[in-house]
């Protein structure tokens, strides 16, 4: 099935011959994406646009840069800087909005507290922040300062948020008091100071007061949990700490981000940064039981995720872009943040769930807020499906143009019915395929071209990408095989942080020359690309990435497992759902109390997000004979799908 919206974005100027602009875009890459660079500021232009010494791409080799400057100097001397950069809506529906001006004094304010701390370029910087205007002030005010940002999602148990800090060697956290998640409070704070017991090198921790009510019993509790830790109130007063003094630790650490702020000047110079140089690292989940930390860079990253965005959603001066992701995943950096602000247009973020305080709260938001383009994901969409039509179709949604998707594979039926009840058969669905260690989308439609229902079209413009077998040859069409980027992007990671090796076997060294992805994916008669989904042991359980090694170090930090196994199984609204096949220790006895136990586990050790569906007792697992498990094998018998090649099998 082909559909071709009969939109007025049809007309649309940049993309209207894919083809031809496809063709010129690849053979020249380097020209292709100067020209689109050289729609940016640059402190200093560069001398090289790529330097490609496989495995590593280095971009605008000899520019100099800084995201913020793109973000939000370059408007402030123009019509732009009164314009709403950003519309934050809370839970309890109350709206906050921040003009380019304005939002660039609130992250000058915090660069400058930041700075007063002693916060300096290259320092490693920790945001635990809930979906609150701070959580983008924090982000921007790092990378204008040149240090560096890990946004850890807020979600995340204590024990995620311990290892990622520690990882990044973070010398500031920056988290909330607590904050509202539907009916529930979160207290955040508790996690950070679990996650911070034994840590020897942070020196501050900023707490945005975001509940009120929680303050007084938050820091209450804090003081009798903590003994002496007090939530000091003089930031300017700060001293590089003695480690070795536990009480001055534990009292001058704790610093609330209104009375860091509130003292500072709303002017911050915006660091001279190498396109080259470190923007952020952003941890993901991978084969093996430890997150790897993405790093991505200043310049190239900037190029790619601004060029992505104009183009793919059609951006417009007037666009209110919302992207219903959280900025603690890759999504959140790229397009709920920066691609938004580097394109000068208002970004729009809502703190609630898509049910709080009712299932037509995003639709209502739409009507509301006249969004223009809206993102999402297709576990949300198959949610919010189930409700049936009627909630959507009571709103006025004729304000929308453009509609994304991003995650995993969107099956026809939640493609039809986004575009049938939210997109009035009108207007198109970008199904953007891309990934944290890509930084911008890679495989995706432009507006004009003609969609089929669950494909995410061709590769972008300056993209070369195939589908091969284990050799790297290409495998017939419509037949599965692994998804490859043969030619470095602007927005390509630079590397695993501290981890090089890592880097060169996961991506480099299944299949020599190639960027390989670690998804399945088809090509079709008409050069269509169909994702099948992940081939290694990564799950994707409502768009969110969690590896298999990951869980199953989790339930083995249970004193009474021996082993674990864990799968994705298909789920009809998750995509994915956790299974976990668990060998007990000598003498104890399976129960039901004892799954509850496990996945209270799970969920304390990686956060709710992992919460394991399915746990089954089992004697014995299916392993190698040098010992490692073949999730494969489990899969295939849970699925009744036949087993593959068993030859390496133990038993
Ligand atoms: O399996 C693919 C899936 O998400 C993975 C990347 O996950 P993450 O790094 O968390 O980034 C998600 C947001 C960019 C990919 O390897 N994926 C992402 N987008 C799509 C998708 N699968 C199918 N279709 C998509 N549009």
């Amino acid at each position: 099935m082909l559909i071709n919206p009969k939109s007025v974005i049809l007309e649309n100027s940049y993309t209207k011959d894919y083809e031809k602009l496809y063709k010129d875009s690849i053979e020249n890459p380097e020209t292709f994406w100067g020209n689109i660079a050289r729609e940016l500021l640059w402190f200093k232009p560069w001398n090289k646009v790529l330097d490609w010494q496989y495995p590593y791409a280095r971009w605008f080799v000899g520019g100099q840069t800084n995201i913020v400057y793109n973000a939000l100097d370059r408007w402030l001397k123009t019509d732009v800087a009164d314009k709403t950069a950003l519309i934050w809506v809370s839970q309890d529906g109350t709206d906050e909005k921040y003009t380019y001006k304005q939002l660039n004094e609130e992250v000058c304010k915090f660069a400058n507290g930041l700075k007063s701390l002693g916060v300096r370029k290259g320092d490693k910087i920790t945001i635990y922040l809930p979906r609150i205007p701070e959580q983008l002030i924090a982000m921007l005010a790092c990378l204008k300062i040149g240090a560096v940002h890990s946004v850890v999602y807020s979600g995340f148990s204590a024990e995620a948020l311990k290892n990622r800090i520690e990882d990044a060697q973070a010398k500031v956290v920056v988290c909330s008091n607590a904050y509202p998640y539907g009916k529930k409070t979160v207290e955040s704070l508790k996690n950070v100071q679990q996650a911070l017991k034994d840590n020897k090198t942070f020196e501050n921790v900023i707490v945005v007061e975001r509940i009120k009510q929680t303050l007084d019993v938050g820091s209450l509790k804090i003081d009798k949990e903590v003994g002496d830790l007090k939530l000091e109130n003089q930031p300017s007063s700060f001293q590089p700490q003695n480690p070795a003094s536990n009480f001055q630790r534990q009292t001058s650490k704790y610093i609330w981000w209104h009375e860091l702020v509130n003292k500072q000047d709303t002017i911050c110079s915006t660091e001279i940064m190498e396109a080259t140089d470190t923007a952020f690292i952003l941890y993901t989940s991978g084969t093996t039981g430890k997150p790897k930390g993405i790093i991505h860079a200043h310049g190239g990253y900037q190029v790619g995720i601004y060029y992505t965005l104009k183009t793919v959603f059609d951006i417009q001066p007037d666009d209110i872009f919302w992207s219903t992701a959280d900025a603690g995943w890759i999504t959140g950096h790229s397009y709920i943040l920066y691609a938004p602000l580097i394109n000068g247009i208002t970004t729009f973020v809502y703190e609630g769930t898509p049910d709080y305080p009712d299932i037509e709260i995003w639709w209502k938001l739409i009507e509301k807020y006249k969004i223009t383009k809206f993102y999402t994901a297709p576990t949300a969409i198959r949610a919010l499906m189930k409700f049936g039509e009627e909630p959507v179709k009571k709103h006025n949604l004729y304000s929308l143009k453009i509609l994304g998707s991003v995650g995993e594979p969107i099956n026809p039926e939640a493609w039809l019915w986004y575009f049938r009840n939210v997109g009035r058969e009108q207007i198109p669905i970008m199904d953007t395929w891309w990934q944290t260690e890509t930084g911008m989308f890679m495989i995706t439609p432009v507006p004009s071209v003609g969609l089929k229902p669950g494909s995410a079209f061709k590769p972008f413009f300056g993209i070369e990408a195939d589908v091969v077998d284990d050799k790297g040859n290409k495998v017939p069409l419509n037949k599965q095989g692994y998804l490859i980027i043969k030619k470095p992007w602007p927005a390509m990671f630079l590397d695993v942080y501290n981890n090089p090796e890592r880097y060169k076997e996961t991506y480099f060294e299944k299949i020599s020359n190639v960027y390989f992805t670690g998804d399945s994916a088809k090509i079709d008669e008409d050069g269509y690309y169909w994702i099948m989904g992940r081939n290694d042991d990564v799950i994707k359980v409502s768009g969110h990435r969690l590896g298999s090694a990951e869980l199953e170090s989790a339930f083995v930090s249970n004193p009474k497992v021996a082993e674990a196994a864990v799968i994705g199984k298909p789920h009809e609204v998750k995509g994915e759902s956790i299974k976990a096949f668990v060998i007990l220790k000598h003498g104890v006895v399976p129960s039901e109390e004892l799954k509850k136990e496990l996945v209270l586990q799970v969920r304390m050790q990686i956060g709710p997000i992992a919460t394991p569906d399915e746990i089954e007792f089992v004697e014995k697992l299916p392993k190698t004979r040098s010992g490692k498990i073949m999730r494969r094998v489990l899969k295939a018998q849970e699925l009744g799908q036949p087993v593959g090649d068993v030859s390496t099998l133990e038993d």
